[in-house]
């Protein structure tokens, strides 16, 4: 007698799979990514006509996007009892195909990882002076650790207070640039995407937030005082493929959800980053173990944040079946 077949996904588990994908962070909170299931096959599909030709003109913030979303997916299928198999795709539109198996307890991790995916949010803003203790700051890297992936806290903050304060100069005055990130900060009550007004305060360092035409620069030296008392870590790759974008923001959105699960709060950086030669300038006056993906700054919170909007969930499936998601 053969095993009956894993059952497939019903109307409220795709819920519980749309949702958890749908609060994953993402470039501009442009939520470039769909899902297409058929029974007990899950595509991850990144929608390439979210485009940033300024911000990112190759796509590598959307892929990392959509890698956060991935961890996002794979831990809802586990906290809902089900084994399942990712397969990450180099395709151009699928980047991930996961298979649901059969009914299998999640691990205490991967439940509290879950638990902790409604709870994050950007936190651009200070945080309580106080550190953070060494195991928890550990348990951090460790989370994002995976193949030709790399977490590490930046040394030399000096340099990166330079090369952050160079890069705002730079941002603030490429007109284009702000042309387009005027686009994803005005209109986000209408449509469910692009970053609110009140989201983007970053009193605690200019960089923290998305450097608009106004943000102020502090001189080198306040910079790299201000950053003495955050807590980094850049998500590093060994290469600079499109499978290491994607495996870069799994690992981010791990680690992500490991802070938040610590009772820490967070926001990602990658703004600098695309300015040319900007990365290998990091790697070389930082000493870091491989291409810089993102920086991950984090503490305990001193002020809340406010949440960001998302598009309906119905948004998530191009193919419509739903099922009247909202
Ligand atoms: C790949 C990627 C790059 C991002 N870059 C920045 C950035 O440079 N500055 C910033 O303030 N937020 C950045 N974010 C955070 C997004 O703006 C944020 O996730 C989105 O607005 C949704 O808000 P939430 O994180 O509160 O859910 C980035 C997020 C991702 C996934």
């Amino acid at each position: 007698m053969t095993a009956a077949a894993p059952a497939a996904l019903t109307r409220e588990q795709i819920g519980v799979l749309a949702r958890a994908v749908s609060r994953a962070p993402s470039v501009h909170n442009s939520q470039p990514w769909q899902l297409h299931v058929r029974g007990t096959e899950v595509d991850l599909l990144q929608r390439r006509t979210v485009e940033l030709r300024r911000h990112d003109p190759f796509g590598r913030d959307r892929l990392l996007s959509c890698g956060a979303a991935l961890t996002n997916l794979e831990l809802a299928v586990r906290a809902l009892g089900r084994d399942c198999h990712v397969d990450r795709r180099d395709g151009e539109d699928v980047v991930a195909a996961v298979t649901i198996g059969r009914p299998k307890a999640a691990s205490p991790r991967d439940y509290t990882l879950f638990q902790a995916i409604g709870r994050r949010r950007s936190h651009r803003r200070a945080f309580h002076h106080g550190r953070v203790p060494q195991g928890v700051h550990a348990a951090l890297v460790a989370a994002g650790e995976a193949t030709g992936v790399h977490v590490a806290a930046p040394a030399h903050l000096e340099k990166l207070a330079e090369l952050l304060g160079f890069a705002t100069r730079v941002l603030r005055e490429d007109r284009g640039y702000q042309r387009e990130l005027a686009m994803w900060t005005a209109h986000t009550t209408v449509t469910g995407d692009g970053v609110p007004e009140e989201a983007l305060s970053s009193e605690a360092l200019p960089v923290a937030g998305l450097v608009r035409p106004d943000t102020p620069v502090p001189d080198d030296a306040v910079l790299a005082e201000r950053l003495a008392v955050e807590n980094l870590l850049v998500v590093c790759t060994d290469g600079d493929t499109r499978a290491e974008h994607l495996a870069a923001g799994a690992a981010l959105q791990r680690v992500w959800l490991t802070a938040t699960a610590k009772a820490l709060v967070g926001s990602i950086i990658t703004q600098p980053l695309h300015l040319t030669g900007f990365r290998a300038r990091l790697v070389s006056e930082l000493a870091l173990p491989g291409v810089p993906q993102a920086i991950f700054r984090f503490g305990y919170p001193a002020v809340p944040a406010a949440p960001s909007p998302r598009l309906p969930l119905g948004e998530l499936f191009p193919d419509g079946p739903s099922g009247g998601l909202r």
